[in-house]
């Protein structure tokens, strides 16, 4: 999703706005570009495509000044061309800008009225010259970016700079994020940026706009306003993402590594949770009563979304709690009925996207209590939520999540002993026993990864498919989901996750001797019925991978592949089995030769809606 960055110092700028936009790049954009004002010159280059384009236009067309905007952009009004991309200008106005404007249509036809040539067919080009009608008009920059916010509607980080003003930026938030770094007596300046990972090369010193919020920066100084125009402070605080190492180590690519970091991160998020000695979860500064609560309601999208969904499994069947699961983009707008006193949890990688963040404005309002299981920690949904669970996954990159979710589930199922145990429906030794499960999940989780050689063969051969079909049942459904949602974001081949049985209610129609069927079959209490739904599909022909811990003769069918897993405690199942769908997915994209970290048309952080 678009990035936005800006540095007023006392280097010259171009390069390091370049740098401070490859730390967004995980984002997912499809363009670029950099402004900046050198001998009042307001000037910008911009490019197609990735950040070296723009490089290479920077290396043959430099740009000077201590000052200046930066931004990647993931195409959302308009097709991603040079033209389309950002830093937009009008007279001597330039605006970068994360979001949407949901009344550009409006606002373009009133600004067309009034004479201004549109050059673009972004939401952004408006911003640009509302600001530069009010300097027309009379207006200095602060008065006229303050006016041209009021007719702004939206979500929307932006940053502004203008001809004339070396010593002047504007930044305005509205749902978007948007950090503010502080340089220091060695190195004067101010920065701003998406997120503080990417600001983490020039300062650690962050503070964050909260919503409505804009300030008007110099190079030693930051004046916050809130919606009304009174000045306002944000604690400033120092950041971590510095200490954060965003490389791929070995690999050859981030995903591989994060596939690779599961072990250690989910042993570091269980230390988080588990007091080990005791063999005890140890929730004790979670300040919500499970025993009283008369349901937990959860929303998120994509890969946590689908998380959510195990927790919901794992919850009601281990912790005796209803629980509600929603897709955030339809949960908030549904105005669902909420039970007083009730609580409503949120996950999310990224703690930034936009409809689980609206979702819980939702909640808040209806007086929910919030809680949030959220990657990064300084993120808006942390920051707005009373109770955070974290996961310790490390910094995520390749945009398909991989180890971010199976951290989740470690917090999820974690949080369902924790849950079981207040409401009296889990003892002590069972307690112990479940814990002890968690535990055993990094070594498991690692002997997976052990056999991953023959994943990748099993993954050429699935790369020549044009549609694949995941089955599973109860727990299995959801990283049935998770594992087509994997293959289809980076492989760009089609798949459809199915409950297994669901399948005769139309699916089974899509089977002939050309379909992968990839089913995932722990050995549980569904066991024996996935295995009857299994033997379906091989009567009619299907190319059956099999995922499980039992033994291949327990198919009691002729199998194309099988994937061996370790066998494992029930409750803990789900954490195992998303392991061979991701490298499925991770190597069958390898084989193909698409982009894997960064694919097309997606975005890591989906800030908008
Ligand atoms: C995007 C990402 C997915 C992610 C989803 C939710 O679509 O590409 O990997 O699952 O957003 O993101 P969140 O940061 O809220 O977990």
């Amino acid at each position: 999703m678009c990035g936005i960055v800006g540095i007023i110092g006392t280097e010259p700028v171009a390069e390091r706005l370049v740098d401070a936009l490859k730390r967004l790049e995980y984002r997912g954009y499809d363009s670029a570009g950099v402004a900046t004002i050198h001998n009042h010159v307001l000037d910008r280059r911009r490019a197609k495509g990735k950040l070296k384009e723009l490089e290479k236009r920077l290396h043959t067309e430099p740009l000077e000044g201590m000052i200046g905007i930066g931004h990647t952009r993931w195409a959302t009004h308009g097709k991603p061309t040079e033209v389309n991309a950002h830093p937009h200008i009008s007279g001597g106005v330039s605006v970068v800008h994360n979001g949407i404007i949901e009344n550009f249509k409006t606002l373009r036809a009133e600004l067309e009225a009034d004479g201004y040539v549109f050059e673009t067919e972004t939401d952004t080009e408006v911003i640009a010259h509302l600001i530069a009608r009010e300097m027309t008009r009379g207006a200095e920059p602060q008065q006229a970016v303050q006016t041209s916010l009021t007719h702004l509607e939206g979500a929307f980080a932006l940053a502004v700079i203008f001809a004339g003003h070396e010593d002047l930026m504007i930044g305005a938030r509205r749902g978007s994020p948007f950090a503010i770094g502080y340089g220091n007596d060695e190195e004067p300046g101010m920065y701003i940026g998406s997120d503080a990972i990417a600001l983490a090369p020039f300062t650690n010193k962050i503070s964050y706009l909260e919503d409505g919020d804009w300030v008007v920066l110099t190079k030693n100084s930051a004046a916050i306003y809130d919606e009304d125009g009174a000045e306002v402070s944000r604690k400033i605080s120092l950041s971590q993402a510095g200490a954060l190492i965003v490389d791929k180590g070995n690999h050859r690519h981030f995903m591989a590594k994060e596939i690779h970091e599961q072990p250690d991160v989910i042993s570091r998020t269980l230390s988080h949770y588990i007091d080990l000695g005791a063999e005890r979860v140890d929730f004790s500064e979670l300040d919500i009563d499970f025993k009283t609560l008369p349901r937990l309601t959860v929303s998120a999208c994509g890969t946590a979304y689908y998380a959510g969904l195990v927790g919901k499994y794992l919850i009601e069947r281990w912790g005796g709690l209803p629980v509600d699961v929603d897709i955030a983009s339809e949960f908030r707008y549904r105005e669902p009925l909420m039970a007083d006193g009730g609580a409503a949890l949120f996950i999310s990688q990224s703690g930034e996207t936009a409809d689980s963040l609206a979702s819980l404005s939702y909640c808040k309002s209806k007086a929910q209590k919030i809680i949030s299981i959220v990657n990064v920690q300084e993120s808006s949904i942390a920051r707005e939520s009373d109770e955070v669970l974290p996961t310790l996954a490390g910094p995520e990159i390749g945009v398909a999540s991989t180890k971010a979710f199976t951290c989740q589930l470690t917090v999820l199922a974690a949080l369902a002993i924790h849950i079981g145990v207040q409401r009296g429906v889990i003892n002590e030794a069972l307690e112990k026993e479940l814990v002890r499960s968690l535990v055993e999940v990094p070594r498991l989780i690692s002997e997976v990864l052990s056999h991953e050689s023959d994943i990748d063969d099993l993954s050429s051969q699935l790369s020549h498919a044009k549609d694949v079909l995941y089955l599973g049942r109860g727990v299995s459904f959801p990283i049935a989901l998770e594992g087509a949602l994997k293959l289809k974001e980076i492989s760009y081949i089609h798949a459809e996750a199915y409950a297994a049985g669901e399948l005769k209610h139309g699916p089974i129609a899509l089977i002939d001797e050309t379909m992968p069927v990839i089913v995932v079959a722990p050995e549980d209490d569904l066991f024996d019925k996935t295995i009857s739904n299994m033997q379906e599909v091989a009567a009619r022909g299907g190319r059956i991978i099999f995922i499980s811990d039992a033994d291949g003769e327990a198919a009691g069918c002729e199998l194309s592949s099988m994937i061996k897993l370790p066998k494992a405690h029930t409750f803990v199942s789900p954490l195992i089995s998303a392991i061979p769908v991701q490298l499925l997915a991770y190597y069958t994209a390898v084989h193909m030769g698409t982009d894997v970290d960064q694919p097309r048309n997606l975005a890591k952080s989906v800030t908008v809606e």
